[in-house]
């Protein structure tokens, strides 16, 4: 019996949630496994309403699930960051998700805006580090207001954190079982700390996978490469800050922000799993946002908990869903079909199976 935390959380997180919920009770059904999914308020109208984002008992309570399903953060009506930090950051940080699991791909039928390049292309996974970096808060102002203001914000880096997170790429290389190729993505010309640490430590670690052939990117260079040779990668394992910039362009390359999915991992403890895009305030309630995302998220989450099957079938799910040409876009309110009907659809191929 696996427990699930749902936290639709604000805008159309609910109605995508509800969708991907859907596909999870086929998943089960058509593979024999049991779950047990319970819902917690949190977001932006509980803020609104309390002034709370996340009690520390909330968070310990957390941490009795086995995964978090997660719908959006982002409230119109609560100032920038509020519920980025004391929400989404907070899980990801008290949680020890060590690792942003971001997949991309591009699936048959959907639109690409890259000239000349389909689904051969476009399959890689993104390791981003999700603990450290310049998301630690590290920093502070002096003199603030003034003329004369100083405004420092520090990437934190830790032998310990980059090592886990490069060693968890390793072993995803070796699990996806492809090229058998990873790519740190960094700034070594200029990061000449942070970034050699990085370097030093992808270096010591490849050594332990003779199996898998290594490479090194600049983040720049990297966005040009995914735009103009995606197939040129496999595993890229970067840090916080470049992994949050990457995986946007990721999503646009494997089609948009409907279909991309990403896991906050902690192998060990409570993972928790999202539609990357955010709450999509403006259609909430509409029954027009793409649920696709929250649906692949449940994918992942599937092969989280070792339900490998079960993964596999949403995945030919949503791959048949994709290829009947019933869906007409990945944008919202262009799909030609509602939220809750692709829902449906996808549940019902799961049911059948392929
Ligand atoms: C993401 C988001 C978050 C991040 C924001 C909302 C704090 O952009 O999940 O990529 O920067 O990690
Ligand atoms: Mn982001």
């Amino acid at each position: 019996m696996y427990e699930i935390a749902v936290i639709p959380g604000d805008g159309t997180g609910a109605e995508v949630v509800r969708e991907g919920l859907k596909v999870l009770e086929a998943a089960a059904d058509a593979c024999g496994f049991d779950y047990q999914a319970r819902t917690f308020d949190y977001g932006g109208d509980r803020w609104l309403a309390t002034g709370v984002t996340l009690t520390p008992e909330d968070v310990e309570e957390l941490k009795g699930f086995k995964a978090i399903y997660l719908g959006a953060i982002g409230h119109p009506d609560v100032k920038p960051g509020i519920l980025e930090q004391g929400i989404l950051l907070r899980l990801r940080f008290d949680l020890d998700q060590y690792v942003n699991l971001r997949p991309v791909k591009l699936y048959p039928g959907v639109d690409c805006p890259l000239k000349d390049k389909g689904p051969e292309d476009i399959d890689m996974v993104v390791v981003r580090e999700n603990t450290e970096g310049l998301y630690v808060g590290s920093g502070g102002f002096t003199r603030k207001g003034t003329l004369q203001e100083v405004a420092v914000q520090e990437s934190v880096n830790t032998r310990m954190g980059v090592e886990r997170c490069v060693r968890y790429a390793f072993e995803a290389c070796r699990k996806r079982d492809m090229e058998r190729k990873v790519t740190l993505c960094g700034k070594t010309n200029v990061l000449t700390y942070a970034h050699d640490l990085w370097e030093r430590t992808f270096n010591e670690v490849a050594l332990e996978y003779p199996d898998i052939t290594t490479d090194y990117a600049h983040v720049d260079a990297t966005c040009m490469w995914m735009v103009k040779n995606p197939e040129w990668f496999d595993v890229i394992v970067t840090d916080n800050m470049f992994g949050d910039i990457i995986t946007d362009l990721g999503a646009m390359i494997q089609g948009g922000m409907g279909i991309a999915a990403g896991g906050n991992i902690n192998p060990e403890g409570t993972s928790m799993f999202e539609p990357i895009g955010g709450s999509a305030p403006k259609y909430t309630g509409k029954n027009v946002i793409n649920p696709l995302a929250a649906i692949a998220a449940v994918q992942m989450m599937l092969d989280f908990l070792g339900e490998n099957d079960a993964a596999a079938r949403v995945e030919e799910a949503i791959v048949r869903a994709l290829g009947s040409g019933r869906i007409k876009s990945l944008s919202a309110g262009k799909m030609g079909m509602g939220t809750d009907e692709v829902g449906d659809l996808i549940a019902g191929y799961v049911r059948e199976g392929s």
